[in-house]
């Protein structure tokens, strides 16, 4: 049986602007793919390098962060920060194999309700276009060489 291929995109978001921004991007009724998994952060600033990494290693197919536009972070510099974080993991994922354009940050306020649906629009098309994520599938595959077979069978 093969299975359809279903991207999981997982989003950072900053409560101040882009959450806001999505909430308004449902209040208006835009439509984005369904495939997005938001969390919420009290600042962009407050995302590690480790944090967009672990997504990406529980099965993200496409990761972003979206904050406040510059010069708007409610704590100053965070999104300057945390800019320059996802720009060294994109090396680093580089560096294991994965295409760094599986990660990417953005800026969308609260008022931005259709920037915000675009922005989930991209990078669920990019999720498509790169493929699942081959992290996935190795932890997949571990997974079920160490499962029963009964287990497996169900
Ligand atoms: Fe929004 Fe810092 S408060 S990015």
């Amino acid at each position: 049986m093969v299975q359809e291929y279903s991207p999981k995109i997982i989003g950072f978001l900053c409560r101040w602007c882009s959450y806001a921004g999505a909430d308004l991007a449902g209040a208006m009724r835009l439509q984005y793919p369904p495939n997005l998994r938001i969390i919420q952060v009290p600042c962009t600033g407050r995302i590690d390098i480790l944090h967009l990494l672990q997504a990406f290693e529980v099965g993200a197919d496409t990761v972003f962060i979206s904050g406040c536009h510059e010069g708007d972070c409610h704590y100053m510099t965070g999104n300057y920060h945390a800019r320059k974080r996802v720009e060294r993991a994109k090396e680093i994922l580089k560096e294991v194999g994965l295409e760094p354009e599986r990660l990417e940050m953005f800026h969308v306020s609260a008022s931005e309700g259709p920037k915000f649906a675009a922005v989930a629009r991209e990078m669920t098309e990019r999720a498509y276009r790169l493929g699942p994520n081959p992290v996935k599938q190795k932890v997949r595959s571990a997974w079920l060489a160490n499962q029963p077979a009964a287990h497996v069978a169900a």
